[in-house]
């Protein structure tokens, strides 16, 4: 526990969205640098690692996009913090079915773990991927940038407006190592950002993603020099109501967040309407924000299931429709989790969306 907080030594306190950087991403303590965090042995589980037909139909999305983008002969894709690889090697296979988008696609993978990026070359296995730091060598060519949980495990600062004024949340560290909650008065730059968006005025408690929106403006340079699309999926609502939402996991059970730092995985749930509101001042365009559900029966999962069940044994085929049901029930995964697309190219028509 000690060693995990080496990261205070310096400052004595940090704001939360530093101080969660560190436990989560710090490249020998943190979180994403020593656990193999996904599976049902893990400490969660994402879409992609409930079932293959997740990855299935993003796959199809992507290959479709690359077809309404007019087949170019070149393409990028690039996925936003691929976790365990799953994903992308359910790609790689179905790539091999479409011959053309085979030969055009370049794939690219942004990982910020080193931990990660070892357990994705040894599940993937492909010696054409490349795993990058920024975007700047991408081909010239049309992009597709996706991220399925990119989002809500970027950390986010925490504000609470007192009489009209803002101050931000940090946590501070006592010589026994105890964390205190402490509030510091906001700085002018943060406070401009913050009142420059309309989702977030007369909110009493903020919670502002400064790291998430600095990756989104390198993304939205890339896909204007290049042209092309975003499409994110995570955790999120649309309207917020001055709560509170970073949560700890560890072995797919809540946990206290200052408990078991370094050892379970912490994410907030992402602000749809702030995410909307910053792309549209950014000049891109933006779909309307669709649910998961909506998203994956729109693109056909449940014909797609059908057609895969019928060759399976009844054991096989109930545990792929449980699965399913975990994936689009409203109750569980379908309406919490939403999808936004935002492009900047001619082309308006995408599957899911329309
Ligand atoms: C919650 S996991 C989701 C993994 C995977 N997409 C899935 O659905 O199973 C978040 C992923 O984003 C990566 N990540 C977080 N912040 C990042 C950043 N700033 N740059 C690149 N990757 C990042 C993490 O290391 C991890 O691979």
């Amino acid at each position: 526990m000690k060693s995990n907080l080496k990261f205070f030594k310096k400052k004595k306190s940090l704001p939360v969205d530093k101080f969660l950087q560190n436990v989560l991403y710090d490249k020998k303590f943190g979180y994403y640098s020593s656990q193999v965090p996904f599976g049902e042995k893990g400490d969660f589980i994402t879409a992609p690692t409930i079932s293959n037909l997740f990855s299935e139909l993003i796959s199809i999305w992507i290959i479709s996009t690359w077809e309404k983008f007019g087949k170019p002969e070149k393409i990028n894709i690039v996925e936003l913090g691929p976790g365990d690889g799953s994903l992308i090697k359910i790609l790689l296979d179905i790539s091999k079915k479409f011959p053309e988008f085979n030969s055009a696609k370049n794939i690219f993978l942004y990982e910020t773990s080193d931990n990660l990026k070892k357990i994705q070359k040894s599940n993937i296995k492909n010696n054409k991927i490349k795993w990058i730091k920024n975007f700047q060598n991408l081909n010239d060519a049309p992009v597709i940038f996706f991220g399925n949980e990119f989002f809500d495990a970027i950390p986010i600062k925490q504000f609470k407006r007192i009489k009209k004024k803002l101050y931000e949340k940090n946590y501070s560290i006592n010589e026994n190592y105890e964390i205190k909650e402490i509030l510091r008065k906001a700085n002018k730059q943060d406070l401009k950002n913050i009142q420059s968006f309309k989702v977030l005025k007369n909110l009493q408690f903020i919670e502002f993603p400064k790291f998430g929106l600095t990756e989104m403006k390198k993304i939205i340079k890339t896909i204007s020099k290049l042209n092309g699309c975003l499409l994110m999926i995570d955790y999120g609502y649309l309207k917020p109501n001055n709560q509170n939402t970073l949560q700890s996991v560890i072995k797919n059970k809540k946990n206290k967040l200052l408990q078991n730092l370094g050892r379970a995985d912490i994410t907030s749930h992402v602000n749809f309407s702030l995410l909307n509101e910053f792309f549209l001042k950014n000049k891109c365009k933006v779909k309307k924000v669709i649910s998961q559900k909506e998203f994956l029966i729109k693109m056909g999962i449940n014909s797609r299931a059908e057609i895969i069940a019928k060759k399976m044994k009844f054991r096989d085929q109930a545990n792929l429709y449980l699965r399913l049901e975990r994936l689009l029930s409203p109750k569980l995964m379908g309406e919490l989790f939403k999808v936004i697309l935002v492009y900047k190219c001619k082309n308006n028509n995408y599957y899911g969306f329309n």
